[in-house]
């Protein structure tokens, strides 16, 4: 069977692309199984959607994994969650490294269990020097408390003296989010059906292009990337102007 891969325009590739990996829970429960089994299998996408992207030459790979608001299910479920994640990275370390895969974290990480904080650290710490993708794992994230820990951030040098309110811009809000450097996803997938961001990147999102398909997180594999990324490629992205200006451009 031919792969849709041939069918995206490698020139024309976004840079960034971000996931909100949905479904895990309805995924399982179709099948008459517990949500955490949902949960397993869903790594399993995450394995094949990176790398897909490093194959294709994405540079940048956002997954939200674990929102501040997930703190509120049930304990037995975030604390399945919470070892889950401390198994993969341990487990996943290897591939990264195989794979010149950088692993960075956005969240707030300090809310983590200090058993996962640490293998985090690690696998941080010996891919900080891989090129050829950063994998960014959105844990404890809002977009919300990361706005506000930016906004307190700015108070703190402007209280110290270090900048002065005229200095307060689009560039140096975005230098205070916890993705400082990180150029902005072009492309935002959500998986699962459902049309709404969650609370998920508010201000790198402002442009992004959004594509919502019904495959559940762990059915979503290589082939539905690629139709993502053909859908984003029939696109016109104007940022505000019109469609006679881009081409005349
Ligand atoms: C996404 O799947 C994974 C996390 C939010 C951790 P869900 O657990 O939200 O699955 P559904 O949406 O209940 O099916
Ligand atoms: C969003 O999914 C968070 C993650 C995928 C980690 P949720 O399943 O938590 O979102 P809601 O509750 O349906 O908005
Ligand atoms: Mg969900």
């Amino acid at each position: 069977m031919a792969s849709l891969k041939d069918q995206i325009d490698t020139t024309k590739l976004p840079k960034h692309i971000a996931v909100i990996m949905d479904g895990n829970g309805r995924w399982a429960g179709r099948l008459g199984k517990t949500r955490i089994f949902g949960h397993t299998n869903g790594v399993k996408s995450v394995r094949e959607i990176s790398e897909a992207c490093a194959e294709l030459g994405v540079e940048y790979l956002t997954l939200y994994a674990f929102s501040t608001e997930n703190w509120t299910r049930p304990q037995t479920e975030v604390s399945a969650l919470m070892s889950l994640l401390l198994k993969t990275i341990k487990v996943e370390l290897k591939t990264l490294l195989k794979n010149d895969i950088r692993l960075r974290v956005i969240g707030d990480v300090s809310s983590l269990p200090r058993s996962v904080v640490a293998e985090l650290n690690e696998a941080m710490e010996k891919t900080k020097g891989n090129k050829k993708m950063n994998t960014i794992l959105a844990l404890s994230y809002s977009g919300k408390s990361e706005i506000t820990h930016a906004v307190k951030e700015i108070a703190n040098k402007l209280q110290r003296g270090e900048i002065a309110a005229n200095d307060i811009n689009e560039s140096l809000i975005s230098d205070n989010l916890y993705t400082a450097g990180i150029p902005d996803p072009e492309l935002l997938i959500r998986t699962s059906g459902e049309k709404r961001v969650s609370n998920f990147m508010l201000w790198q999102l402002a442009y992004a292009e959004y594509y919502f398909t019904d495959v559940m997180w762990p059915d979503f594999n290589k082939e539905e990337l690629y139709k993502a990324i053909i859908d984003f490629q029939s696109r016109e992205r104007r940022f505000g102007k019109t469609s006679e200006q881009l081409v005349t451009k």
